[in-house]
C-alpha cells in the first residue's frame, strides 16, 4: 500500500452552496462498470450530484482498463486532455481508478502529475475517504495488493450504488480470477477469485426486484467456478463465518459448494425478475447443471457467451485454456441440444505468439462450425508480466495479424448474418432501452437472445417497458422490427425519460 505520495497541501474546494458535481468515465468491462456504479453511489452519498459533462464536473473519476495495449494508450492521452482542463479550472479533482491504475501504480502519477487520487481495484470502497484525505494532504496513490475479505465493505456489491438504468442491474457474484491464461493481465490486477455468499446475493436480487429491476446480469471473470473458494474455505477449521449463510440450493438442501447453476436457478425464481443473464463462463468449467438451469428456468436468457480464444489445440494449450477445440464444440453442442433457441457469442484472439497460418486456419474452421451469432475479435496484445508477453521472438507481425483479423471477421459476419436473418418473421419480446440519437421516433430494444432490434414508434414508450416486435429485417449486428404491442410498462420508480414525440 502506498499513501500518500506527497505531503504538499492540495486544493481545498470552496465551500459554496452549489453542490459539487461528479463525472465517472468508464473504460473496459462490466467489472469496471460495476465499480463505477459503486463509486458514483459513494460520491452521491457524500453530497455530490451527477455532472452533465466534463466541463460541468468538479470531480472526474476515470475508471481504467488495461486488457490490451491500446487501452493504456487511450488512458494516457485522455489524462493529457484532462491536464488542460485542470489548468483552466484548478479546483477540479481527478481520480484514476481501475485495472490500469492497479497495474501502473506510481507510473500513473509520473506520467500525469495532475492526478489527485490513484486507487486500485481492491479499494474502490475507499474512494470518498481518500478524496477527503487528498484535500488535506495533497495527491494520494493507494493501491492494495488484494481484497481484504474481513472488510465487508471491500466487496464491490456491498457498497451503495448509483445505477444508470434501473430496470436492469449488474450483480458481481465473484471478483478476481484463479486461472492463468498466458495472455491475460486480469489475474494480476483483479487478484484471486472470491465468491460472494449465496444468501447475500439472493437478498440483493430481492431488494433490486422490489425496486423494480426486471433484468439481472451476473458478473464474474469465470462465473462457472462460482463457489469454489467457499468450499475451500469451508474445508478449513474453524468454519469461516463469511461462508456461512442460508441454505444454498433452491430446494433448501445444503451442500458444501453452492454451484453456479444453483445461483442461476435461485435468481431466476425471485419474484419480479424476468431476465437473467451472466458473463463470462469459462468453457472448461461449463457444467451440465448450468445448461440444465438455463433450460429449466424461463427467466434465464437463451444466450451463452462462451469465449473460444483459438480453434487450434496447440495454441489453446499454450494459452493454458484447459480445453481442446473438440471439447469446446462438444460443450457447445450439448448447450444447443439442451437449451431451445440458444444464441452463442464468443471472444477470439488473433496472432497469439507463435500462431502459424495453419493454426489460424483451424480457428477459422472451428468458428465456421460453431456458427456464432457474433464474436468479439482481438489482435493479441502483449501485457507486461504475463507469460505470453515474454515470447518476443514468437510474436506475430502486425501485418499478418491484421490480415488474419479480416478473414476471421468475414467468417464471423457470415454466421452472424445467417443467425440474424433466421429471426425474420418471428415475434420477439424486447425490453425498450433507448431512442435513436438520429431519430427519437426509432427505439432500440434488446431480445432475450441479447440482439438489438430497432423499430419505429408513433407514440412514446417508456424505457424499461416490455414490447413485442415483429422482426422485419436483419443486418450483421442488429435486427429491424415493427412494434406489435407493449406488454408491460416499467416497474422501477425513478424518473423515466420520455422518448419519441
Ligand atoms: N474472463 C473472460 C475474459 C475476460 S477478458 C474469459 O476467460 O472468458 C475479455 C477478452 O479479452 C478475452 O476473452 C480475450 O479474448 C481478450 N483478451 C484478454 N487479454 C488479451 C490480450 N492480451 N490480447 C488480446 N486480447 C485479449
Ligand atoms: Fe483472463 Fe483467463 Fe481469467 Fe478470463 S479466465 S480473466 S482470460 S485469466
Ligand atoms: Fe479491463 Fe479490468 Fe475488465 S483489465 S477488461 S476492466 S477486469
Amino acid at each position: 500500500m502506498v499513501s500518500p505520495t506527497s505531503p504538499d497541501a492540495g486544493p481545498t474546494p470552496a465551500n459554496t452552496a452549489e453542490p459539487r458535481r461528479y463525472l465517472v468515465q468508464t473504460y473496459g468491462c462490466q467489472m469496471n462498470e460495476n465499480d463505477s456504479e459503486r463509486i458514483a453511489g459513494l460520491l452521491e452519498a457524500d453530497g455530490l450530484e451527477p455532472a452533465a459533462d466534463l466541463d460541468d464536473a468538479d470531480v472526474i473519476v476515470v475508471n481504467t482498463c488495461c486488457i490490451r495495449e491500446n487501452a493504456d494508450n487511450r488512458l494516457y492521452s485522455h489524462l493529457g486532455h484532462l491536464k488542460a482542463l485542470k489548468a483552466s479550472r484548478p479546483g477540479v479533482e481527478i481520480v484514476v481508478g481501475g485495472c490500469l491504475a492497479q497495474k501502473d501504480r506510481e507510473r500513473v502519477r509520473e506520467r500525469a502529475p495532475h492526478v489527485d487520487l490513484v486507487l486500485g481495484t481492491h479499494n474502490v470502497h475507499r474512494a470518498v475517504d481518500l478524496l477527503h484525505d487528498v484535500r488535506r494532504t495533497g495527491p494520494i496513490t493507494e493501491i492494495w495488493e488484494e481484497t481484504v475479505l474481513e472488510d465487508h465493505q471491500a466487496f464491490p456489491s456491498a457498497l451503495a450504488v448509483q445505477r444508470d438504468a434501473s430496470y436492469s442491474a449488474w450483480l458481481t457474484i465473484q471478483i478476481g480470477c484463479d486461472n492463468s491464461c498466458a495472455f491475460c493481465i486480469v489475474p494480476s490486477v483483479r487478484g484471486r477469485e472470491i465468491s460472494r455468499p449465496f444468501g447475500e446475493l439472493l437478498d440483493e436480487v430481492g431488494r433490486l426486484a422490489a425496486e423494480g429491476v426486471v433484468e439481472i446480469t451476473l458478473l464474474g471473470q469465470n462465473v462457472n467456478s462460482y463457489g469454489r473458494d467457499i468450499t475451500t474455505r469451508l474445508r478449513g477449521e474453524p468454519p469461516d463465518p463469511y461462508a456461512a449463510g442460508p441454505s444454498w440450493t433452491a430446494d433448501g438442501a445444503q451442500r458444501p459448494r453452492p454451484l453456479f447453476a444453483d445461483l442461476l436457478g435461485a435468481v431466476a425464481q425471485v419474484e419480479g425478475i424476468r431476465r437473467v443473464r451472466y458473463t463470462s463462463p469459462h468453457p472448461k468449467d461449463l457444467r451440465p447443471e448450468t445448461i440444465a438451469a438455463m433450460a429449466d428456468h424461463g427467466a434465464v436468457c437463451p444466450h451463452l457467451h462462451l469465449p473460444l480464444q483459438s480453434g487450434n489445440d496447440s495454441v489453446l494449450a499454450a494459452m493454458h485454456r484447459g480445453y481442446t477445440a473438440e471439447r469446446y464444440l462438444e460443450r457447445l453442442a450439448a448447450a444447443r441440444a439442451g437449451i431451445a433457441d440458444l444464441a452463442v457469442t464468443t471472444d477470439i484472439i488473433v496472432g497469439f505468439p507463435g500462431e502459424t497460418e495453419a493454426q489460424f486456419v483451424d480457428t477459422l474452421a472451428v468458428v465456421a462450425e460453431a456458427g456464432f451469432d457474433s464474436a468479439f475479435t482481438f489482435v493479441y496484445s502483449p501485457r507486461d508480466g504475463t507469460e505470453a508477453a515474454s515470447k518476443v521472438d514468437r510474436f506475430v507481425s502486425a501485418a499478418v495479424s491484421a490480415e488474419r483479423m479480416e478473414r476471421l471477421r468475414a467468417v464471423v459476419e457470415r454466421s452472424g448474418r445467417e443467425a440474424h436473418a433466421a429471426r425474420i418473421g418471428r415475434v420477439e419480446e424486447v425490453i425498450v432501452e433507448r431512442a435513436s440519437k438520429k431519430d427519437p421516433n426509432v427505439l432500440t430494444g434488446r431480445t432475450a437472445q441479447n440482439k438489438m432490434v430497432h423499430f419505429p414508434v408513433a407514440a412514446p414508450i417508456r424505457f424499461g417497458s416490455f414490447a413485442n416486435v415483429v422482426v422485419t429485417g436483419a443486418g450483421g449486428f442488429y435486427l429491424l422490427g415493427e412494434l406489435q404491442e407493449v406488454t408491460a410498462g416499467p416497474r422501477h420508480r425513478t424518473r423515466i425519460p420520455v422518448v419519441a414525440r
